[in-house]
């Protein structure tokens, strides 16, 4: 009887567009969990990280149905293999409209302050409604996506899981993403053993070690404590840097676009080196095709411009390194490799 009429109120509830609250919906909260050497990650209150929130999230990473046609998901550019990057300059959206920029990595994001090449989004919240209604990504329009979904049954039943609640809506596709992507922490890699005292860098691996981390190679100033990792922002440093790749920007390009500050003209975001080995082609424009290319491009000290970093003291002179130094910064580049992240299963499609 009573059951009948939770039934009815439920259809009745439908019927008029609105979706039932179960009030005695729980959900298992889940700790990430990531090495004792990095910082604590700020994570937003308002959305805590649940075991349900985070596979119902997966699952729509790898929906295609988010995109307007059917073909794209998140996946589509951001691949497991590559560090949740690709492997080309630039994607191509549904339309076969090429974009402009190089897709982004997606690791220990949950350490990032700033999303987007130029930062122009300070939560992941707000970055991952973006790509679905980029008219040159998945072009996708809500009241279609939400449709869609609300109609499949395995999402009536994850959505109830992770919001106690069939009801889909753009906040609740945000929070279940972001709480997927939150989880996508790489912090086993070579390197990674090296702070922990459990790896001894090969003779090549501590050239680069020194040369990254010292004056003489000044990658530090810009790539984060030993390198890397979680983000230079948890520490103080820079977030945003021109390092000299061109001579001329236009108005507007980089950092320059969200500030609408000529002194930030040209700026990017620092990206995290994790599993750089395997997220080529490389910067904002995908550039250089290997890691040898960015070390010549350093060692030749980058151009010079209004708003170069003064960081990047050798730009007009060069580096003059030996081929040994720039194998040992290779080398050392690729102790920041996590195989173990890029094969493991719970990041990879649940469909
Ligand atoms: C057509 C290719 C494409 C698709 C599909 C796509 N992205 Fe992206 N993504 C990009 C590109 C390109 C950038 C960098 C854009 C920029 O800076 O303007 C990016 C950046 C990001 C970033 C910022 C990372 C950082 O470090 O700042 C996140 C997070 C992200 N995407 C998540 C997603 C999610 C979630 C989806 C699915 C809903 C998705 N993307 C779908 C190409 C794509
Ligand atoms: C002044 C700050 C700064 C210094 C110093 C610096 N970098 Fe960078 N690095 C950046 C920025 C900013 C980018 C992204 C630039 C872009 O795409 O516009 C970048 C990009 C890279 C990339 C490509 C990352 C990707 O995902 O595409 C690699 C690899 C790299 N740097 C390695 C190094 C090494 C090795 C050194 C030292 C020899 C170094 N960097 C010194 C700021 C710096």
């Amino acid at each position: 009887m009573k059951k009948m009429g939770f039934t009815l109120m439920c259809a009745l509830l439908l019927a008029i567009g609105c979706r039932p609250v179960d009030p005695k919906h729980e959900v298992t909260t889940l700790v990430l969990e990531y090495p004792a050497h990095f910082p604590e990650p700020t994570l937003p209150l308002d959305n805590e990280l649940t075991e349900e929130g985070v596979l119902l999230g997966r699952h729509l990473f790898y929906d295609v149905r988010l995109s307007g046609d059917n073909t794209q998901n998140c996946n589509s550019c951001h691949r497991q293999e590559s560090n949740f990057a690709e492997p080309t300059p630039y994607s191509t959206g549904i339309d076969g409209i090429d974009g402009n920029i190089n897709a982004m990595v997606l690791s220990n994001l949950a350490w990032q302050d700033f999303f987007f090449w130029d930062g122009r989004d300070g939560s992941l919240e707000d970055q991952v409604k973006e790509p679905i209604v980029n008219p040159i990504e998945m072009h996708s329009q809500w009241p279609d996506v939400i449709d869609k979904i609300e109609q499949d049954l395995t999402y009536n039943e994850l959505f109830s899981k992770a919001f106690g609640t069939t009801e889909v809506s753009k906040e609740k596709v945000a929070k279940a993403l972001s709480q997927f992507i939150r989880t996508l922490v790489t912090g086993t890699s070579s390197l990674d053993s090296y702070i922990e005292g459990s790896y001894s860098f090969t003779s090549s691996e501590q050239k680069g070690f020194d040369l990254f981390n010292g004056e003489q190679g000044d990658c530090f100033h810009c790539h984060g404590l030993a390198t890397t990792g979680y983000q230079m922002g948890a520490f103080g440093l820079l977030q945003f840097s021109n390092n000299g790749l061109d001579s001329i920007y236009q108005t507007g390009d980089g950092r320059e676009a969200v500030t609408g500050s000529a002194f930030d003209r040209g700026k990017f975001k620092i990206p995290s080196l994790r599993n750089i080995e395997y997220s080529f082609p490389y910067m904002h424009d995908g550039r250089f095709q290997t890691l040898a290319e960015v070390v010549d491009f350093y060692n030749m000290g980058g151009h010079l411009s209004a708003t170069i970093d003064p960081n990047m003291k050798a730009a007009g002179s060069g580096r003059n390194w030996s081929e040994v130094e720039k194998k040992g910064l290779i080398d050392f580049m690729k102790t920041f490799s996590d195989p173990t992240f890029l094969m493991d299963t719970s990041f990879s499609s649940p469909w």
